[in-house]
């Protein structure tokens, strides 16, 4: 297994902060360890704390076995039910549910654990507030030790990087087309997979199209950050309003609930009609090049995709889905020291 440099920051809490280069370096070591699963452990005798404050089954189940398998113990927990209820804003008189701050429950877990990860999801009332991501950053300044994103409300970072060693799994992505489909669904849902995978996206070396209804654009910033690294590789960014034209000829295809910006914390359009026109389908994919279908998952059949799609050839969401596994021994062995 060969030595990655040194990690730029000490926790991984967004996939654009260690680079496009050390992103594709982990993506590449999780596909080793996938084709040659480590025979030794090597983190033996640490301790890896896995806090969530929103359900998993995903995030939680591969990173408890990515820990055991290297030898590490690990310690999950969710916040407020099995532990004490958590605050984390300063100054606050501590009258309401929470019984316990941040400031000494991170502390306090970081002195029986080497990297410390949190779930926390957005609170889904203001952008302005979310984007800023109040809880990650308050655990990340209590604690001593590194720190994974297990999700926010700015990224899922773990998912993208999954996300990106799955397109490098399954052929060459560099030039390929790669489409991000917003789909529909009950609730406003998080930008964080979207945001995720289109850097994803970017950093693999593909030409990114966004297709989703007016006033369901990403963060700016993370645009920004796409446009710039996509020019830098010499790849392009586009966002249409089109599901009638964004499929033709595309190589992978995306799909993702996600919410409003414009009107934060409304649910999308609920009529059949727009339901319709935004869900993927098999005639859809049939526009694609032989494209690949992906999903984070949880995904709900029928209404973000046709039980065609997801159970059709084009579908890469079980071997996705497994590959959180091995990008989370990656990511524990870099933060650990474990290479
Ligand atoms: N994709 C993903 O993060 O799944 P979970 O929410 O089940 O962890």
């Amino acid at each position: 297994m060969s030595a990655l440099a040194a990690a730029p920051s000490r926790d991984f809490v967004d996939l654009r902060d260690w680079g496009a280069g050390a992103a594709i370096d982990l993506a590449d070591l999780a596909l080793q360890l996938k084709r040659r699963p480590p025979r030794s452990r090597p983190l033996e005798g640490r301790s890896v704390g896995l806090c969530f404050m929103n359900p998993s089954l995903r995030t939680q189940t591969s990173f408890q076995v990515a820990s055991a398998s290297l030898g590490a113990h690990p310690v999950t927990l969710h916040f407020g039910n099995g532990t004490w209820n958590m605050e984390w804003r300063d100054g606050t008189v501590m009258d309401g549910q929470a019984s316990e701050h941040l400031k000494e429950s991170v502390p306090v877990l970081a002195r029986y654990c080497d990297v410390l990860a949190l779930r926390a999801f957005p609170a889904g009332t203001s952008w302005a507030d979310d984007k800023a991501d109040p809880w990650l950053n308050a655990f990340r300044s209590s604690s001593r030790v590194p720190v994974i994103s297990l999700e926010s409300a700015m990224g899922h970072p773990c998912q993208g990087l999954a996300d990106l060693m799955t397109l490098r799994e399954k052929a060459d992505p560099v030039g390929k087309r790669f489409v991000l489909a917003w789909a529909p669904h009950i609730k406003a849902l998080p930008l964080a997979v979207p945001h995720s995978a289109a850097q994803a996206a970017v950093i693999a070396g593909m030409d990114l199209t966004i297709c989703r209804p007016e006033g369901y654009d990403l963060d700016p910033g993370v645009m920004e950050w796409c446009r710039a690294e996509a020019a830098r590789q010499g790849r392009s960014v586009t966002v249409t309003d089109s599901p009638e034209t964004a499929f033709d000829g595309a190589h992978v295809v995306y799909a993702k609930a996600w919410g409003s910006l414009a009107s934060y914390g409304v649910p999308p359009p609920q009529d059949s009609a727009f339901r319709d026109r935004w869900r993927m389908t098999a005639a859809k994919m049939a526009k694609t090049k032989a494209g690949l279908f992906m999903h984070c998952l949880p995904v709900r059949r029928n209404l973000v995709v046709d039980d065609a799609v997801l159970d059709g050839p084009a579908s890469v969401v079980i071997d996705q889905a497994e590959n959180r596994l091995h990008t989370a021994k990656a990511l524990l062995l870099k933060l650990l020291g474990g290479l």
